[in-house]
């Protein structure tokens, strides 16, 4: 067997990942929570890196013995050191800021090599500079294989996502639409993101400039994979809220999800309260982004919030009241 055609055997599809019900106090109606956290590499990410990698060994951009390269801090640095290990592949991660030795550490123990680079924005024209082949998951957001999987699962009403790259929400949107599902997607985006105010004002180039306290959603500009069309309804969510909702998920299921996971699940009873209003009934997914120790000191830690100025608890008998808990 050559090396393109085991490479593609080992980016086939994985295991489906669990539907979590959570209970809800609208009569009919039924949440699940999709846990990506139980990927191999605990989050969503795992999808966007298969998706990438599968792309690039189709369109021959990487081949046996290949540097592959990305840009970014977070989980997608871990899924794709994650496949460059399973395709023996050298891995190079520019990441933004000052080292840290948290978030090099899971590359490093996949084999991969972290470079960090200030400020921030640099790190985008660092990977360019490195030879190798720039994945590039902001420029060449691919569809990935949530839809297909979950609805082979269940068939859902309404979908709640996040968006970062815009990959997830567009590859759902483009599955329900190419199989004349009816199901509706709705985005929860977090304070500062561009998408929200994007969208309501039909303007793909808008910029808040400002970045997202939310890890793993929200951006401070539409991104070029973010496609409106394939979106029903895009829900703010304070961040506050979001992090109320994370603890919640947390206190219910005990898996200790991101802030992203929160700000999903505030949009999804959102739409179960109007759902309950107006007597509906039906399913509502909404995605769990990630889990991981790491953010027991960031959202689910009462001094992090505070330095914050989150007031979560604001928000917190309105997520008993919605859950029925
Ligand atoms: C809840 C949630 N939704 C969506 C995403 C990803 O969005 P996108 O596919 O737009 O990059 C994430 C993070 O990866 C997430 O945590």
């Amino acid at each position: 067997m050559n090396w393109n055609t085991r490479a593609l055997d080992v980016l086939a599809v994985g295991e489906p990942t669990p539907l979590i019900g959570l209970p809800v106090s609208a009569p009919g109606v039924r949440l699940l929570l999709k846990d990506e956290s139980a990927q191999p590499t605990g989050s969503l990410r795992h999808r966007h890196a298969r998706a990438l990698f599968r792309q690039a060994v189709l369109d021959g951009s990487i081949a046996e013995g290949a540097t592959v390269v990305e840009a970014t801090g977070g989980n997608a640095a871990v899924a794709q050191a994650w496949f460059a290990r399973r395709l023996g592949l050298p891995y190079i991660v520019v990441m933004p800021g000052e080292r840290s030795q948290a978030r090099a550490r899971p590359v490093e123990e996949l084999g991969g090599e972290c470079r960090f680079v200030t400020p921030p924005p640099a790190i985008y024209n660092a990977a360019r500079e490195i030879d190798g082949h720039f994945l590039d998951q902001f420029g060449r957001a691919a569809p990935h294989d949530l839809a297909e999987e979950l609805f082979g699962q269940v068939r859902p009403d309404w979908v709640v996502t996040g968006a970062s790259t815009g990959a997830t929400s567009a590859t759902l949107g483009q599955w329900i639409r190419s199989h004349g599902e009816s199901c509706r997607v709705a985005v929860a985006d977090p304070e500062n993101s561009a998408y929200f105010p994007g969208w309501t004002l039909d303007a793909p180039d808008y910029g808040t400039g400002m970045p997202s306290r939310i890890e793993g959603i929200g951006r401070p500009r539409v991104e070029p994979g973010f496609q409106p069309d394939l979106v029903d309804l895009i829900v703010p969510v304070p961040d506050a809220a979001g992090v109320a909702a994370a603890r919640h998920i947390r206190e219910v299921t005990g898996l200790p999800v991101g802030a992203s996971s929160g700000t999903a699940l505030w949009a999804a009873l959102e739409l179960v309260e109007r759902m309950r209003a107006r007597g509906e009934t039906g399913t509502v997914v909404s995605l769990i982004g990630d889990a991981a120790d790491r953010h027991l000191a960031t959202c689910h830690d009462d001094g992090w919030a505070a330095g914050k100025g989150l007031d979560i608890g604001q928000y917190t008998g309105t997520l008993w009241q919605r859950t029925g808990l």
